[in-house]
């Protein structure tokens, strides 16, 4: 409703509070949502359900999503090497979520410079992989806090929870997820400068 209130002509003030309306509920929707992943794992664990999808479309949607949130000045890049296929058989929906946790959490802890994506795909061992970089030039996160970012409920800190909002279980869902998929995620941070995290997850050429 929102959504179609938007599209309406409207007060100033209005269109402020609306604005702060859809925000709120969309934060809501993304911490409801992150429980009930965080719960349904921890309860029965996950299984993957693979199909054939496009990986095109699913990352134009990732970056569709993601950059409404970008501040002001932030640019954003989206790099997909030319032998990344399009037709590829996954479980797309728990791709998607990683990349959303990973490219959400760049945008919200950047307020100046770049967040970037680069996608590319490797083959080892008869298997394949899709390989992303998630990079920022965001606030950084202090060498010390790496070892237990991926912990459920865990921040940097209470400023940080208050500054950015979240519930600290994104990049604990994005890890569980990657390791289903075949993969893993890990993260190299200098504090002030940025972040980088690499996410790579098995697929099938289709
Ligand atoms: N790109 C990044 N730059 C700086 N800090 C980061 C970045 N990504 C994650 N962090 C730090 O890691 C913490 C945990 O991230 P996580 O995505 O699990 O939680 P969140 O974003 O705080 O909340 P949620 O994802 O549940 O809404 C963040 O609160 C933040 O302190
Ligand atoms: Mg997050």
């Amino acid at each position: 409703m929102a959504f179609i209130l938007k599209e309406m002509e409207m007060e100033a003030d209005a269109v402020e509070a609306l604005e702060i309306l859809s925000r709120s509920s969309e934060h809501l929707r993304t911490l409801i949502m992150n429980l009930l992943d965080f719960s349904k794992f921890e309860a029965k664990g996950e299984e993957l359900n693979e199909r054939d999808c496009s990986l095109f479309k699913l990352l134009g949607d990732v970056r569709e999503m993601c950059k409404t949130n970008l501040k002001e000045g932030v640019a954003y890049e989206h790099d997909i090497a030319d032998d990344v296929p399009d037709r590829i058989k996954l479980d797309d929906i728990k791709l998607k979520q990683v990349l959303i946790n990973l490219v959400g959490n760049a945008v919200k802890f950047t307020s100046s410079g770049y967040v970037k994506k680069q996608t590319s795909v490797e083959s080892k061992d008869g298997k394949h992989y899709l390989i992303f970089r998630i990079y920022d030039t965001g606030i950084g996160i202090p060498e010390e806090k790496l070892a237990a970012l991926f912990d459920p409920f865990s921040q940097v800190d209470e400023g940080n929870k208050r500054n950015f909002g979240g519930t600290g279980l994104g990049l604990h869902i994005a890890l569980n997820y990657a390791r289903l998929m075949g993969g893993d995620i890990t993260v190299t941070s200098e504090l002030g400068t940025g972040t980088e995290f690499r996410f790579h997850c098995g697929f099938v050429p289709t």
